[in-house]
């Protein structure tokens, strides 16, 4: 299989991480992907595809409480990075010059002190279809109603 896929590859040995990382790629970008949502659908034009109580979910989604400031674009992710104050369930992770086990989130990767517990704003396209939790660990519905909260106090 890897022979007939990659040009590079004429025997087992000449498959490397990039090969296999590509190759899972190529899967998810083809496999794990749904279209065919009564979102898509009304997307698609088809207006009676939503509920009225999906309706006005998404009407809250992009209007009062704003969850399109970073959940927006074909997948519903700006990419921006975001510290929106939930607690770390997990250890963490140790660095190089920081061997207290700790998510600190970018900073991590920056090393500029403004990326400090800033997270990756993740996709919502195809939520349904995957787990769905906090990276501490929560179900994101408790972290929607805290940013409800966050956001009207
Ligand atoms: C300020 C930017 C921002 C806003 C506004 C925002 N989110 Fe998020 N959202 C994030 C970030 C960052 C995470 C990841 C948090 C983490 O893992 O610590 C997240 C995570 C999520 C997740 C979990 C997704 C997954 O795959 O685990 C869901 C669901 C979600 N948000 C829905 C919403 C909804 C619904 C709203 C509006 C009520 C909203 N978000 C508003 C930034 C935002």
């Amino acid at each position: 299989m890897f022979i007939e896929a990659f040009d590079n590859v004429n025997e087992a040995s000449d498959i490397t991480i990039v090969e296999i990382a590509n190759a899972i790629a190529a899967f998810e970008g083809t496999e794990c992907r749904n279209f065919d949502s009564p979102f898509d659908k009304y997307l698609e034009g088809d207006k009676t595809a939503m509920n009225s109580a999906q309706k006005r979910g998404m009407e809250l989604f992009y209007g009062k409480v704003s969850c399109s400031n970073c959940h927006s674009g074909p997948l519903l992710s700006n990419q921006s990075f975001q510290a929106l104050g939930l607690p770390p369930l997990g250890p963490g992770r140790t660095l190089l010059n920081d061997l207290i086990s700790r998510d600190v989130g970018r900073l991590a990767v920056s090393d500029d002190p403004d990326d400090a517990y800033r997270f990756r704003v993740p996709f919502l396209r195809n939520v349904k279809q995957h787990q769905v939790e906090q990276r501490n660990g929560e179900p994101a519905a408790g972290s929607v109603a805290r940013i409800r909260r966050l956001r009207t106090a």
